[in-house]
């Protein structure tokens, strides 16, 4: 189906009001029947899997897999790398769902059915969301392979008035004006730290704002230089519509980055980063980013 018949077909409640949040409540019960019915598991975690951290979702034990396509209502994935499936299994003995593969708004997607998988995840029962993302160094103290824990975030397209939650309000989902000020959990923070600190975690492991920007182009210099003046970080295309309608229906959230790539400040620099040393740490450091993921989804549930 196409995305404007999709759009068209939550098309609105009350007569001469437009919304950009289409579903009815009613979808997304559908859709999450859908899912009861096709797995055992009952998740109290969610974890959505960004660009190259899918494999976490592969090391579920007792796994049941459905692909987007088969899921009623549910987007599907465009982007190369992410492999578009809801995985269903244990860590350890915590049942916990993962999203292989998330949509982003450069792929012509509205926020709403961007975030469309997190209301599910509500339906189902899940009060935890971690999110993880690949991003864009802003910090001058970063490096390539950094981890970094998200403390807050910056939502550049929301100052335009794009925000997943404008439209109708469905208070069944949360309030009008939800707050934004405590949106990455002080006490899941507090256990990621513990964590890396456990699995030795060096000062590779660092906590700063994440700014969220719409993609699909990277940032000119100027941008970059602009981002990082007013407190960024890192820089990427994804995660803040999704923890903002978390935090709407009442989830925690944890957010993680794994820094990609350092982006250019200066349009005089020659600096390019070396390919095989990028991918050889990216992959080192998916690897520990997922074992601290299972690391804090074991404490969390203690
Ligand atoms: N900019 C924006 N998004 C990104 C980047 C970047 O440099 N790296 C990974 N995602």
């Amino acid at each position: 189906m196409s995305l404007q018949l999709l759009e068209k077909k939550g098309e609105n409640r009350t007569s001469n009001q437009k919304t950009t949040n289409s579903l009815a409540y009613e979808e997304y019960e559908i859709t999450a029947n859908h899912l009861r019915e096709r797995t055992k598991h009952r998740p109290r975690v969610a974890i959505i899997c960004g660009s190259g951290l899918g494999g976490l979702a592969n090391t579920l034990d007792e796994a049941d897999v459905l692909e987007y396509e088969s899921i009623p209502n549910f987007p599907v994935s465009t982007v190369f790398g992410h492999a578009g499936r809801l995985v269903f299994g244990l860590i350890g003995a915590v049942p916990v769902v993962c999203m292989q593969g998330r949509f982003h708004s450069y792929e012509g997607y509205p926020l709403w059915k961007i975030t469309f998988p997190i209301r599910i995840f509500k339906l189902l029962g899940v009060d935890t969301l971690i999110v993880t993302n690949a991003a864009g160094g802003l910090n001058p103290s970063y490096a390539v392979g950094d981890i970094m824990l998200i403390k807050d975030h910056i939502n550049f397209a929301g100052f335009a008035g794009v925000n997943p939650l404008c439209g109708v309000n469905d208070e069944r989902w949360g309030p009008r004006f939800p707050p934004m000020s405590n949106a990455y959990d002080k006490k899941l923070r507090k256990i990621a730290k513990e964590v890396a600190e456990e699995q030795g975690y060096g000062d590779y492991f660092k906590e700063g704002v994440y700014a969220m920007v719409g993609g699909p182009n990277f940032e000119t210099s100027a941008e970059a230089r602009m981002l990082r003046a007013v407190g960024s970080d890192a820089v990427g295309m994804s995660t803040v519509s999704e923890v903002i309608v978390a935090r709407h229906c009442g989830m925690h959230v944890l957010g993680m980055s794994l820094i990609s790539n350092l982006v250019v400040q200066d349009e005089h620099s020659d600096e390019t980063a070396n390919h095989h040393e990028v991918l050889a740490i990216g992959l080192q450091r998916a690897k520990d980013l997922q074992n601290l993921v299972s690391g804090i989804v074991d404490k969390i549930t203690a």
